[in-house]
């Protein structure tokens, strides 16, 4: 080649702009239309085109390559959900986006590899949420964001962060809370925690994927109001306090519309209002129209189709997509690929700590395990022999089914948990639980992300229960299994406990009440379930949830009273199913088809429960611990909720404060009260005091209400409580708004 064209070559390649190096327009502005049109679409399964996800089917067939990552065309980390398309000469790479909130999923073992690739599986979201403690969840997210730095990947599917307006929806336990103030804190805490390693979040699904039937395509139909003050406000409040790299728009239409090709919500509201810096992707096959994801500023269409690319093509060419729309839509997904390891040359070695996140798992699962009621049998003393009953006992379920689910190396149940601790167990009660268990999952299909096999409960005899009250106490484990794609449902065995557990529980607590002995019942579950006569018969009852792969540990460290219990309730648990507020209104309205009225509009959990006087059995914020502790002198000063705790038992302990305020109403239908704000003590001492101060506004002020189409803070006065639960309300304050 002649040395002229060699140095204009060279000229041509030394001007030719690279992401990372070169402002993102300049990069923009090199690319074709075709690179464009690439860009915005995933490059998932490139050489097939998977069938379409009907609107309104609702069973986990209805999601392509259900089971197994069919051939992904960037397979760059084996078992990550979806990839980003790569320009090479503009050095752009194949971004890798892998599920998930309770930890990364990716596949553990790769074709001719003998290393392994396992994750920690951290407690389940509503556990974190059950905390109260940010400071917390941001170390759980550090140690999850470490994983997905060093096995590779680039943005992580997570956090999950829809409200819980039912407690029947599949999901809840990878959503946080009933309440938008929890969640959206929680979240942002979360989502610092990922981002502080260097890698992205996609708090998802924006907005309102309230339940799993017709996921993609029921039609919800809720007012502005409910919108602003409830389903939206969480992520309001992590995009202004953590501005998560993505967002992933929801599945459902809210009001006739795809959430992914809604511009009100897409850019209206969360750029232009909320002054959002990401890029937003769908759900994956999410939606129908690829132009109108495009111009609502649904930027990138995951996990991608050639059908989209086609569509796109021709709609460029026939001008119906506009080439601007194009480049703002590639520019936003370009500003936050340039933030990614990828684009930064980060050389992974696949080396994560799994050892020192064991830890963290362990640390956080305790603290946010609820104990519900306890009549003193808790703790435990520290050795004994334990009479242990229940499946969920011997096969304790980390976390949840679907693309929450988690590749773990391991899981530790309580029977293992009980013995590592010094505990020893019922040897002939244990052996018939193990052997039941290991012969019915001899049956079922290997456990992985969709289906999570559990063995029917084992039926215990009476015989075998009167033999086992030689033991010092007994432990029934009731679990419930549920994840993505399924809502549960209001029958025995699922939200209501089964004939078989009830008579389980009633049986071992006649033997061992008989000799003075304590029962203790845990709850192994994802979201809440009926708990029916539990107090009467238990003596104790710990809700676990899901608490990750070291539940045995972290379950026995309760127990046993390591660590004082200091979670409390996330989300309302009512006495019966029809109490709940939207129980009328969940799956499809009445006489409707693929519609769903949210008819309850701000009356969710707790808002409902202490507007109308209706009892729940256990509240919003409720939690007992091993101490007890008094509130002294609260006062509002300088714009902080100012407040002492004082720990009044005889064991340290943590106390999760919360903050509510009752406002002048500006329209019909307000709730009485609403959470505004909270905070978690350290570990305090017995005698122990520590004064909190917490501010009443965090990035929106929660004074606020919706009305007449804007925010506003009414004139009046607004009375504040501080309050060991929604329920109870211990001192109050208050202040006047002119
Ligand atoms: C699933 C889920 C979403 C997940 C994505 C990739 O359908 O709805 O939460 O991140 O697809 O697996």
């Amino acid at each position: 080649m002649r040395i002229s064209s060699l140095i204009l070559l060279a000229a041509a390649i030394a001007c030719t702009p690279k992401l990372g190096k070169s402002p993102v327009e300049k990069v923009v502005a090199n690319m074709t239309s075709e690179e464009k049109v690439r860009t915005v679409v995933g490059t998932f399964n490139d050489v097939a085109t998977p069938p379409p996800v009907a609107p309104g089917v609702n069973n986990r067939a209805d999601y392509p390559g259900s089971g197994e990552n069919t051939a992904r065309t960037y397979n760059q980390v084996p078992g990550a959900a979806g990839d980003g398309y790569p320009v090479e000469r503009l050095g752009i790479p194949a971004i890798v986006y892998a599920d998930g909130p309770a930890g990364l999923r990716i596949d553990p073992r790769r074709e001719g590899d003998e290393k392994t690739y396992f994750c920690t599986a951290f407690p389940s979201a509503t556990l974190l949420s059950s905390t109260w403690d940010p400071a917390l969840v941001e170390k759980v997210g550090a140690a999850i964001g470490d994983e997905v730095l060093r096995y590779g990947v680039d943005v992580l599917l997570a956090p999950g962060m829809n409200l819980q307006r039912n407690p029947l929806t599949g999901r809840n336990f990878e959503y946080y809370s009933e309440d938008p103030l929890l969640s959206g804190l929680t979240s942002a805490a979360y989502v610092a925690g990922v981002q502080s390693q260097g890698v992205g979040t996609s708090v998802k699904h924006f907005a309102a994927n309230n339940q799993e039937l017709y996921r993609n395509g029921i039609n919800e139909i809720i007012s502005e109001r409910a919108l602003r003050e409830l389903y939206l406000r969480g992520f309001e409040i992590v995009v202004k306090k953590a501005q998560p790299w993505t967002v992933m728009s929801s599945y459902n239409k809210i009001n006739g519309t795809y959430a992914s090709e809604n511009k009100w919500l897409l850019t209206d509201v969360l750029r232009d209002e909320w002054g959002y810096e990401g890029f937003v992707m769908t759900d994956w096959f999410g939606a129908d129209d690829p132009v109108l994801q495009m111009e609502a500023g649904n930027d990138l269409l995951m996990p991608g189709t050639p059908n989209q690319i086609d569509e796109l093509n021709e709609a460029l060419a026939s001008g119906r997509l506009s080439e601007e729309v194009l480049d703002r839509n590639v520019a936003n997904i370009l500003r936050v690929m340039e933030k990614t390891p990828r684009v930064k040359g980060y050389a992974y070695k696949n080396d994560p700590d799994l050892a020192a996140h064991a830890v963290v798992s362990r640390e956080a699962a305790r603290e946010g395990m609820v104990l519900l009621h306890n009549n003193g049998a808790l703790p435990l003393a520290s050795s004994g022999k334990v009479a242990l009953f229940g499946n969920y006992s011997y096969d304790t379920q980390p976390g949840g089914s679907g693309s929450g689910y988690v590749n773990r190396a391991y899981k530790v149940t309580l029977d293992m948990g009980l013995e590592a601790a010094g505990y020893t167990l019922d040897a002939s009660l244990a052996e018939a639980y193990r052997s039941h268990i290991a012969a019915e999952k001899a049956k079922m299909p290997e456990e992985y992300f969709w289906v999570v096999p559990t063995a029917s409960e084992y039926k215990v005899s009476a015989s075998e229960i009167a033999a086992s009250a030689g033991a010092d106490l007994a432990i029934v484990t009731l679990g419930r299994m549920s994840g993505e794609g399924g809502d549960r449902t209001a029958e025995e065995g699922d939200y209501l406990l089964s004939a078989q557990e009830k008579q389980l529980v009633k049986r071992v607590s006649e033997a061992f009440h008989r000799q003075g002995k304590p029962v203790v019942v845990v709850l192994n579950i994802g979201a809440p379930v009926s708990l029916d006569q539990l107090d009467r018969w238990a003596d104790a009852v710990l809700l676990a949830w899901l608490p990750g792969q070291e539940a045995g540990h972290a379950i026995t460290d309760i127990l046993s009273g390591v660590v004082s219990p200091s979670g409390k309730l996330p989300v309302t648990l009512a006495s019966r199913y029809e109490d709940v507020p939207s129980a009328r209104n969940f799956g499809v309205s009445e006489g409707e088809i693929n519609t769903v009225r949210y008819a309850e509009d701000l009356m969710v959990g707790y808002r409902y429960f202490t507007s109308a006087g209706v009892k729940p059995k256990y509240p919003f914020g409720f939690g007992l611990s091993y101490t007890s502790f008094a509130y002294d002198d609260f006062r509002i000063e300088g714009g902080e909720l100012v407040l002492t705790v004082t720990n009044t038992g005889s064991v340290a302990g943590r106390e999760a404060v919360q903050f509510y305020v009752e406002k002048p109403a500006l329209s019909e239908g307000r709730p009485v009260r609403e959470l505004c704000a909270y905070t978690k003590t350290d570990v305090l001492a017995p005698g122990a005091s520590q004064q909190v101060r917490v501010a009443l506004k965090n990035v929106v002020n929660p004074l606020e209400q919706w009305a007449d189409g804007a925010w506003i803070l009414a004139r009046g006065t607004y009375r504040f409580w501080a309050a060991a639960s929604s329920e109870d309300l211990r001192l109050s304050a208050q202040i006047n708004v002119e």
